[in-house]
């Protein structure tokens, strides 16, 4: 039967010509008003109410569209916080201040050239000069010494931490995955979204301050795990494995398990001193191109600079090849002039000195948070080593805001945002039920934003606590 040139449909039981609907204006479909016959039948309602499908915007899931964080601040501009952000403390989102008044950091770039190379698309794994310059930076710091060292080739650019996890989760081969509670909240949208692997929760104990030993990496391989990720220095408890430990982890993972290292917060380290060194697992690696450890890191958080959406993924060249290609259908690449621009921020002396003016300056608003939290009558069990996060009990205060949503809703009344611990008990695709979650008598505060901010968010918090 020929269908060219057919002017009309057909009635797929009977054969027969539909009436033509230019002439005679009727709906072939439901919508989402109740019909008469609806209304009047009972089972028709509990059918529509029992089927998900039967709403507005079909093709769409707005759950899968927000984070946790994004959803906070929604809340927040509920209270005003859009139309007058200057009175307000953002102490949610996992922003670093911006400005150029740290002491001893370098003033950063106020325009940027737009080269004739950067109008034309650029390589989906990114320009080659970042690329050595991202290479050189972790020989330098991390590989002082040791034979085998990171090339241009071992480096795959990306537009921002978030689009380089999406890229590593693109190329992951049929595994289990394993991930830690709590951790980055992005991660849940990351370990949803693809079907390529399966995510595996495992808890970290809350009496051994979230901490990640060895044997809980060797528990993860023994039930076949071959792919683990984790932030290091993790986001939101603000503390970090580092060597001996991490090493005894590379080693067990090494031949068996592709380690996802995301270090974004390796510059916000206070346990050597502020001495301006970066933790990373680049440092025990032994072949750069053998070992399965993909490190994940940027300009976000350590250069400060959260707009420019650059950033960079570490690993075996076979691995970033495969990364790299795989922009060229997810994401089209980092825009080139940035890139071009973070070229000479790379320098290792330069990034030395600015990681030593960072630590330093951050160490001290870590101090007088957990100073002022303290002299509120906060418990804290443990001092954060690194990160700008502290991981906040809220048991023992009265029982109104003695967990998260509430603190996070009475704080909204004294205009401060801080983000319930809730969002961070990781649930990809919604498996597990997170009534009883071990998250919930928590917050996370953040102490990225300026000095000022700080104060008047702790001040808006001690109004609460005084309620
Ligand atoms: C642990 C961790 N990794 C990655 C990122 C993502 O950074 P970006 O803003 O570059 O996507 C964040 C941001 O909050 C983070 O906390």
């Amino acid at each position: 039967m020929a269908f060219n040139n057919r002017k009309f449909s057909m009635n797929r039981s009977s054969g027969v010509p539909r009436e033509s609907t230019s002439t005679k204006i009727t709906r072939r479909f439901s919508t989402n008003e109740m019909s008469n016959n609806e209304n009047d039948s009972k089972i028709h309602r509990q059918f529509r109410n029992a089927h998900e499908g039967h709403k507005s915007h079909a093709g769409l899931d707005p759950t899968r569209a927000s984070t946790g964080v994004i959803w906070c601040t929604e809340r927040a501009y509920e209270h005003g916080f859009l139309e007058e952000p200057e009175k307000w403390a953002n102490l949610g989102q996992g922003a670093p201040e911006v400005d150029d008044d740290i002491e001893g950091s370098f003033d950063r770039p106020t325009t940027v050239d737009v080269t004739m190379t950067g109008r034309e698309y650029g390589p989906t794994a990114g320009i080659k000069s970042l690329r050595a310059a991202v290479a050189n930076l972790y020989n330098a710091h991390h590989r002082e010494g040791k034979e085998s060292k990171y090339s241009w080739e071992n480096v795959c650019i990306v537009p921002g931490g978030r689009a380089g996890l999406i890229r590593i989760a693109a190329v992951l081969n049929n595994a289990y995955l394993g991930f830690f509670i709590p951790d980055y909240t992005a991660y849940n949208e990351m370990l949803s979204l693809f079907k390529n692997f399966a995510a595996i929760p495992s808890p970290l104990a809350e009496s051994d301050n979230y901490h990640i030993h060895p044997n809980k990496i060797a528990e993860e391989i023994a039930r076949g795990t071959s792919v683990i990720l984790t932030s290091n220095p993790r986001n939101p408890t603000g503390k970090v494995v580092k060597n001996p430990q991490l090493a005894e982890i590379q080693d067990i993972c090494r031949d068996r398990a592709t380690l996802v290292m995301d270090e974004f917060y390796g510059g916000y380290n206070y346990t050597s001193d502020c001495d301006g060194t970066t933790i990373s697992s680049a440092e025990n690696i032994e072949d750069v191109d053998e070992d399965d450890v993909l490190i994940i890191d940027g300009l976000t958080k350590r250069f400060r600079l959260p707009g420019w959406r650059i950033a960079w993924i570490v690993g075996p060249k076979e691995f970033i090849k495969a990364i790299g290609s795989c922009g060229s259908y997810l994401d089209g690449g980092a825009n080139v002039p940035f890139q071009e621009a973070a070229v000479p921020m790379l320098e290792p002396n330069k990034v030395r000195a600015e990681m030593k003016a960072l630590q330093t300056h951050f160490r001290d608003k870590r101090d007088y948070v957990v100073t002022r939290l303290t002299e509120m009558g906060f418990h804290i069990k443990s001092i954060p080593d690194s990160t700008f996060y502290l991981w906040l009990d809220l048991e023992g205060l009265p029982e109104a805001i003695s967990d998260g949503l509430n603190f996070f809703q009475a704080c909204l009344e004294e205009r401060v945002i801080v983000v319930p611990g809730i969002f961070f008990d990781l649930n990809p695709s919604k498996r597990r039920d997170l009534f009883d979650s071990p998250c919930h008598h928590f917050v996370r505060f953040s102490y990225g934003p300026k000095m000022d901010t700080l104060k008047m968010g702790l001040d808006g918090i001690q109004r609460v606590v005084n309620k």
